[in-house]
């Protein structure tokens, strides 16, 4: 009876409060919003802030990249770099680079068509690092995931425009200058995975970027 209570209280809560259901795994979240992208937008250059192998291998995967040329992937632990590359494997299209801090280290955005910002574990640590690149005025798509984080959010003003995928928490903010996107195509894609994220597991990247085909 306890428990029942407290599941009604938690239910109410978040419709009263607005928030949305934390993911399972909850560090994919932004996989089936990367799948959008990558059918919303052509992306032949990717730079990477914090790799790892949800992300970096999906840009790698040419099921749903498949315009693909160059991946640019920054890192800063020397562990976690183990982890990636025996994730992914040997790839001639991926640039591995690591470095002392990701924040510090952002190179020119010039040439990339997205940018997605998931580095380090502190949040004050990732609002630098996406200070940096907006600073830099890049032409192409910024994704930056963990968006429900007010720092990140703070740290995002001044890009001209934003959209929010927030069907799942961890959420991802798209951010972008000039005309970068069609920001109904956001909408609909956003409408997309709230439609299938029951079917499609948050992981499948095959799933989503066969999905994201299919709607073309
Ligand atoms: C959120 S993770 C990046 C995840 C990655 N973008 C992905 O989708 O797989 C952020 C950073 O935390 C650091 N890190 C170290 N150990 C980690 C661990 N066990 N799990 C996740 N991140 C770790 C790495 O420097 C990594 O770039």
């Amino acid at each position: 009876v306890i428990n029942r209570a407290r599941q009604i209280a938690s239910k109410s809560r978040g419709k009263v409060l607005r928030v949305r259901p934390t993911s399972d795994p909850a560090y994919a979240t932004h996989l089936p919003v990367l799948a959008a992208l990558a059918r919303i937008t052509t992306i032949r250059r990717v730079l990477e802030l914090g790799s790892g192998p949800f992300s970096t291998s999906m840009f790698l995967n040419r099921d749903v990249f498949p315009d693909l040329d160059i991946l640019t992937s920054y890192e800063d632990d020397p562990n976690w770099e183990h982890v990636v590359l025996d994730a992914v494997g040997s790839d001639t299209r991926l640039e591995f680079r690591m470095v002392p801090e990701v924040r510090l280290a952002v190179p020119p955005t010039d040439g990339y068509d997205l940018v997605f910002i998931d580095d380090s574990r502190l949040p004050s640590e990732r609002s630098t690092t996406i200070r940096a690149v907006k600073a830099m005025r890049p032409r192409g798509i910024v994704a930056i995931h963990d968006f429900e984080q007010r720092h990140y959010r703070t740290a995002a003003r001044g890009f001209s425009h934003r959209f929010i995928f927030n069907t799942l928490t961890p959420q991802v903010g798209v951010c972008w200058f000039g005309d970068a996107v069609d920001p109904s195509q956001l909408k609909r894609a956003s409408r997309t995975i709230a439609g299938e994220i029951g079917r499609v597991s948050i992981t499948d990247q095959s799933g989503w970027g066969g999905l994201f085909r299919a709607i073309g």
